[in-house]
């Protein structure tokens, strides 16, 4: 049996009528662009996350820029960012003019902590980008304490919760990609940005339409970044099958660890207090590179993700002078995504950690 590191087609088999239907709803009703479908999402994405306010935008990186300009950062200003991620997270900050500043992350758990925050804040930190890195939750609350608002990327995290509370609703703002293979996926792009708080999600609003409040004056030079009703439409039939999919994925996680894979690898390590809906379940191993040939070579799906840390790409080398992160180098090195998803069965498990023994090394 092969098994494929992520498949978004077998969870979404039994919705493919319900899907078809939203699709059609949409055509015939010929409103392509904020219409009543991404209105409608807005408000039930809301009502999940237990939030006040949802905006669809185009995909999750813009959704970070916007919701940074909606923050007031600017030219001048510093938003720290964990290296140790997608690049995305740290690409989507230098269009608001800021310059991203890299912190560490803990190895153990992937995510930045209020120390590796603390150690590279100054007086022109405007903002902190916590990711929230393969579904674990990343410490919102306490790094807010330092006094420098926080946005979620909770790209790869819809779905886990720290205590009763889901990622997204932990910090000033938050961000969301709808990318296919994500916890809560599209047919394509998709991404949203949500907060509490009413005036920074008018000025999302407004950034997210070229900068306009009202379609016909133009206060700030925005974006084009809209969610489209297609979209919206396919969100809205899958919205209400997340928490069984999150709990698939929980489920799958436990599945790898009473198969025994904490022999071969090390197990991803939850945060204090967190109950992470594994968006990709990334494992420990002195050689990951050649444990994943020799899971590929017996038809499963591994890969590594970011042996390259954002800091490290050519693109923001300027951004990265002098920076020392040896988390993120110990991270990087050593982190192996093995096959994750709601639909992930016991006995495609029990092949992976088969393999993964087989392997010997
Ligand atoms: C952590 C993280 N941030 C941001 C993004 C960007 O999202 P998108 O691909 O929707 O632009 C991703 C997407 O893969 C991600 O994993």
């Amino acid at each position: 049996m092969a098994v494929p590191l992520f498949d978004p087609a077998t969870p979404r088999a039994p919705l493919r009528d319900a899907l078809a239907e939203a699709l059609v709803r949409v055509l015939d009703d010929g409103r392509y662009i904020l219409g009543p479908e991404v209105q409608a999402f807005e408000a039930e994405f809301a009502a999940w996350l237990g939030t006040e306010h949802v905006i669809g935008v185009a995909n999750g990186t813009e959704a970070i820029t916007i919701a940074l300009r909606a923050l007031g950062v600017g030219p001048g200003d510093e938003v720290v960012v964990p290296s140790f991620t997608f690049y995305a997270s740290a690409e989507a900050i230098p269009p608001t003019g800021a310059t991203p500043v890299f912190c560490d992350v803990d190895p153990e758990t992937f995510l930045a902590t209020p120390e590796s925050v603390r150690a590279v804040l100054t007086p022109r930190t405007k903002a902190v980008v916590l990711v929230h890195l393969f579904g674990n939750v990343a410490p919102v609350a306490e790094v807010e304490a330092l006094g420098v608002p926080v946005l979620e990327d909770a790209a790869q995290a819809t779905g886990s919760r720290a205590g009763e509370d889901l990622t997204g609703t932990l910090g000033t703002i938050a961000t969301f990609s709808f990318y296919p293979s994500k916890n809560l996926g599209a047919l394509g792009d998709g991404g949203a940005v949500a907060t509490r708080d009413a005036a920074l999600a008018e000025r999302v609003r407004t950034l997210r339409f070229h900068g306009s409040p009202d379609k016909e004056t133009f206060t700030d030079v925005g974006y084009n970044s809209r969610l489209d009703e297609v979209q919206a439409a396919a969100l809205r039939v899958q919205l209400p099958h997340v928490h069984a999919w999150c709990h698939g994925r929980r489920a799958a996680g436990r599945v790898y660890e009473a198969a025994g894979l904490g022999e071969h690898v090390r197990l991803p390590v939850p945060a204090a207090g967190a109950d992470p809906a594994w968006g990709l379940y990334v494992v420990r191993h002195e050689r990951p590179e050649a444990l994943a040939s020799a899971l590929r070579g017996a038809g499963i799906g591994a890969r590594t993700y970011y042996s390259v840390p954002a800091h490290r790409q050519p693109a923001l080398a300027e951004h990265a002078r002098g920076v020392v992160l040896p988390g993120t180098e110990e991270a990087a090195r050593t982190h192996l995504a093995l096959p994750m998803g709601p639909a992930l069965s016991e006995a495609q498990v029990a092949e992976v950690v088969a393999a993964v023994r087989a392997a010997g090394l």
